[in-house]
C-alpha cells in the first residue's frame, strides 16, 4: 500500500501496489504513519542517490563518510544508565578533535539536503538509514532498518574512541556502548572496511603529507580485504602499520584474540552476516526511554503478488453510516498503472511492484467511513479481498482535512523578486468555530543543528471557494516547503485534530504567477 493520503472529497487519489515479493504484508496493520513513512524512506526514498555504487569523495566515499558518522554519533551510549546512543547529538559535537573530518560536517549536510526529517522521523533515523545505503551502496549486507530514534537537543559524553588509546581503554568504551571483546574487533573490521584516515586530520598517524588519505584496505567496496590484507601481513592500514607504534589501535584490537575473530572474518558470508547483525544492533542503540519500530526487512506497503498485466484493482468503500453504497457510487476501476522505482535496498532483494492509481468521485454529504480493495486477476480464480486484515482502512474522522485538489504551490515573480509560498485549503464541517494549521517544515540551514520549523496560524475562510453541501473551504499562506500539517478545528463542544498529514505523499499543482 503506497503512502494513503489522508482522504480527499471530489477526486480521491488512492494508491495501491502490487509487487511480486519473497514475504507476505500481512502483519502491518494501516495506518502506522512512523513505519509506513520508515518503509517508504527505505524503498522508495532519496538516501540511496548518494550511496550507490559507492561513490568517491574527498579520496574516501560518501559511504564511508555516512558510516563513520554513525558510530561516532551511537558512541555516546551507556549501558550502565541507559543514556545516549544513535541520537543525532553529534550536530552538537561536532567541534570536538575525536569528530574531526570535513566528512561530519558533508554527510549531516547529505542528510538535511534529503528534506525527509519530519515530525516523526528525526535526523537520528537519517543517520542510520544513511548507514544503511551506506553499507548496500558499497556491495554490503543488508541491514534491517528500525525508526523511532529521538533528536538529542544537546551534546552527550565524549566518548568517541581514538587511536592512541590503549586496548583496555578501547575494551571498555565497547563495553560501555553494549559490545563484547570479540564484538569490538568484528565491529572495528566491519567500519574499517570503508575509507582510510586523513593526514590533514591525523598528522600523527598519515606523516607522509604528499598522502591525502590512506586507506584502511586497497578496495573501496564493502568486502573482506580489510581482514584478508591485515592477515596476510600485506595491509597498509595506518592503523595497523602506522610509523607511531602508540596510534595503532586496529593492530591491538584485531590481534587481541590472537587473530581468532579476524580469521572467521575472512569468510565472506561470515563477514556479510556478523556486520549486518552487530551493524544492526549499533544503529539500534538509542537511550533506553527510546522505542523503536520492529525492523523493516521487506516493502511491507506493498501487496504481494506475481506480475499480471490482465488483473484489476477496484477501490471500494462504505459511506459515513457504515453502509456499503450502490456499486455505481462506490466503488471505482484503476485503469492505469505506474511502475515502482525501488532504491538499491529493493534492487538487491529483487523486489519489482506495480502501482494502480484510484480516482474516485465521493459524494460530500454521504461522505466516506473506511475504503478496501477487490483484486482480480481475471483468470478464473477467486477475486482476492485487501481490508487491511478485516477491518478495512478506516478514515476515522471527515470532519476537517486537506484539499489536495484545491491546496496549490505558488511561485510568483515580478522582476528580480519572487516569492513561494503553499496556498493551503482545507474542508471542514462548518459548524465550527475555529481552524489553525500546524506546518512543519525540515530546516534550510547550511549548518547544524538543523532543527525544523514548526509554525502555527489560523485558517481563514476561503472568499475564492463557496461552501460545498456540510463543508466550507478554509485557506491559509504557509510555507512553499512544508511537508507535514497538524489540522485543529473547535467547536463549542470538541476539538478534532487531523495529525500528520503528509503534503508529501500527494501531487499538488504549482502554479506561476506575478506578484
Ligand atoms: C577503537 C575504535 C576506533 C578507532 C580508534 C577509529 C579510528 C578511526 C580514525 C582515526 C579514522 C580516520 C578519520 C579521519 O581521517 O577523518 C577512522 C575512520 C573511519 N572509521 Fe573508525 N575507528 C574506530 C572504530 C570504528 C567503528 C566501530 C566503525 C564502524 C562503523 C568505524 C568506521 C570508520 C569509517 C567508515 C572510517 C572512514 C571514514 C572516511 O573515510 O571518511 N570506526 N576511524
Ligand atoms: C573536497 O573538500 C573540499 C573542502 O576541503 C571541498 O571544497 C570539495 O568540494 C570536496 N570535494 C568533493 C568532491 O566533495
Ligand atoms: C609483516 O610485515 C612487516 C613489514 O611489512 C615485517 O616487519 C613483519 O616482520 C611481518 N610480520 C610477519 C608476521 O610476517
Ligand atoms: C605518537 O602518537 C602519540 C599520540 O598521538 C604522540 O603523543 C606522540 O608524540 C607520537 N610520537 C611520534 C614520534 O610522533
Ligand atoms: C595476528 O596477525 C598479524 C598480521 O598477520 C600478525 O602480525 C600477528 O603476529 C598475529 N598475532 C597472533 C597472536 O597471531
Ligand atoms: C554479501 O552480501 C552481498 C550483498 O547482499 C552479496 O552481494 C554477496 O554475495 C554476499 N556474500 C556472501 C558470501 O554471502
Ligand atoms: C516504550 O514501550 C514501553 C513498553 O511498551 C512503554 O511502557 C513506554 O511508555 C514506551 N515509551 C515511549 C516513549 O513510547
Ligand atoms: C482513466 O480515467 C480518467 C477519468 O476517469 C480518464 O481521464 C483517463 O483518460 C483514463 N486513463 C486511461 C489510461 O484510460
Ligand atoms: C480525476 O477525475 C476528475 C473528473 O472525474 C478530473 O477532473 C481530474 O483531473 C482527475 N484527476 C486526476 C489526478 O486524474
Ligand atoms: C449524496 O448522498 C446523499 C445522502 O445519501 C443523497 O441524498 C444524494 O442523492 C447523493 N448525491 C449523489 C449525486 O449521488
Ligand atoms: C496569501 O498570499 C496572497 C499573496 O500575497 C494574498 O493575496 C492572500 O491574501 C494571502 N492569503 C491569506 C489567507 O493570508
Ligand atoms: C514561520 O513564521 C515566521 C513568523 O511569521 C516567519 O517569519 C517564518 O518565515 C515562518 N517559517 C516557516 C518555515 O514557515
Ligand atoms: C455539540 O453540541 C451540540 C449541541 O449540544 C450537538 O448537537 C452536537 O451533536 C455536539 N457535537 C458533538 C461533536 O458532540
Amino acid at each position: 500500500m503506497k503512502p494513503l493520503p489522508q482522504f480527499l472529497f471530489a477526486q480521491a487519489f488512492i494508491v495501491c501496489a502490487l509487487g511480486r515479493l519473497v514475504q507476505s504484508f500481512s502483519t502491518f496493520q494501516w495506518p502506522n504513519p512512523l513505519l509506513n513513512y520508515a518503509d517508504r524512506q527505505l524503498y522508495e526514498g532519496p538516501v540511496d542517490i548518494l550511496a550507490e555504487g559507492c561513490p568517491p569523495r574527498n579520496d574516501s566515499t560518501i559511504p564511508a563518510q555516512w558510516l563513520r558518522i554513525a558510530y561516532h554519533d551511537m558512541s555516546t551510549h551507556n549501558v550502565d544508565d541507559g543514556t545516549g546512543g544513535l541520537d543525532a547529538s553529534i550536530q552538537y559535537e561536532l567541534d570536538r578533535s575525536q569528530n574531526v573530518g570535513e566528512g561530519m560536517l558533508a554527510s549531516l549536510n547529505d542528510f538535511n539536503g534529503f528534506q525527509i526529517i519530519s515530525p516523526f522521523f528525526g535526523m537520528a533515523d537519517v543517520i542510520a538509514l544513511g548507514a544503511i545505503m551506506a553499507v548496500a551502496g558499497c556491495g554490503g549486507p543488508f541491514i534491517p532498518f528500525s525508526a523511532g530514534r529521538v533528536d538529542a537537543t544537546e551534546a552527550g559524553p565524549p566518548t568517541v574512541p581514538e587511536p592512541q588509546q590503549d586496548l583496555a581503554s578501547h575494551a571498555e568504551s565497547f563495553r560501555r556502548q553494549g559490545f563484547t571483546p570479540t564484538e569490538m574487533i568484528a565491529l572495528v573490521a566491519c567500519g574499517h572496511t570503508l575509507g582510510g584516515v586523513r593526514q590533514v586530520d591525523f598528522p600523527l598517524v598519515v606523516t607522509d603529507s604528499a598522502t591525502v588519505l590512506q586507506t584502511f584496505d586497497t578496495t573501496p567496496a564493502f568486502d573482506t580485504a580489510v581482514v584478508s590484507e591485515y592477515l596476510q601481513n600485506t595491509t597498509q592500514n595506518p592503523l595497523v602499520v602506522g610509523p607511531n607504534v602508540t596510534t595503532r589501535s586496529d593492530f591491538r584490537i584485531f590481534s587481541s584474540d590472537g587473530n581468532a575473530t579476524m580469521q572467521s572474518l575472512l569468510s565472506p558470508a561470515n563477514f556479510n552476516q556478523t556486520c549486518s547483525s552487530l551493524f544492526e544492533r549499533m544503529l539500534n542503540t538509542v537511550p533506553s526511554n527510546v522505542n523503536l519500530t520492529d525492523p523493516i526487512t521487506e516493502p511491507f506497503e506493498y501487496l504481494v503478488m506475481n506480475d499480471n498485466p490482465s488483473r484489476t484493482v477496484t477501490l471500494l468503500w462504505a459511506d459515513r453510516q457504515g453502509l456499503f453504497c450502490p456499486p455505481s457510487g462506490c466503488s471505482q476501476p484503476s485503469n492505469s498503472t505506474e511502475n515502482v522505482f525501488f532504491t538499491i535496498i529493493g534492487q538487491m532483494q529483487e523486489v519489482t511492484a506495480t502501482r494502480y492509481p484510484f480516482n474516485a468521485t465521493i459524494n460530500a454529504t454521504s461522505s466516506i467511513s473506511k475504503f478496501w480493495f477487490e483484486i482480480n486477476e481475471n483468470d478464473g480464480s477467486e477475486p482476492i479481498t485487501v481490508d487491511n486484515g478485516g477491518a478495512g482502512f478506516v478514515i476515522d474522522q471527515d470532519s476537517v482535512f486537506v484539499d489536495v485538489v484545491r491546496t496549490e504551490r505558488i511561485v510568483a515573480h515580478s522582476g528580480p523578486v519572487s516569492e513561494e509560498f503553499m496556498k493551503l485549503v482545507v474542508r471542514e464541517n462548518s459548524a465550527s468555530s475555529g481552524a489553525s494549521v500546524a506546518s512543519f517544515t525540515p530546516s534550510l540551514n547550511a549548518n547544524p543543528p538543523f532543527t525544523p520549523t514548526i509554525n502555527t496560524t489560523d485558517l481563514q475562510l476561503d472568499a475564492s471557494n463557496p461552501p460545498d453541501g456540510k463543508f466550507a473551504f478554509f485557506t491559509a499562506n504557509i510555507s512553499f516547503s512544508a511537508t507535514f500539517l497538524d489540522l485543529t478545528i473547535s467547536s463549542a463542544n470538541s476539538t478534532i485534530t487531523q495529525k500528520n498529514f503528509d503534503l508529501t505523499a500527494v501531487n499538488l499543482p504549482f502554479i506561476f504567477t506575478s506578484l
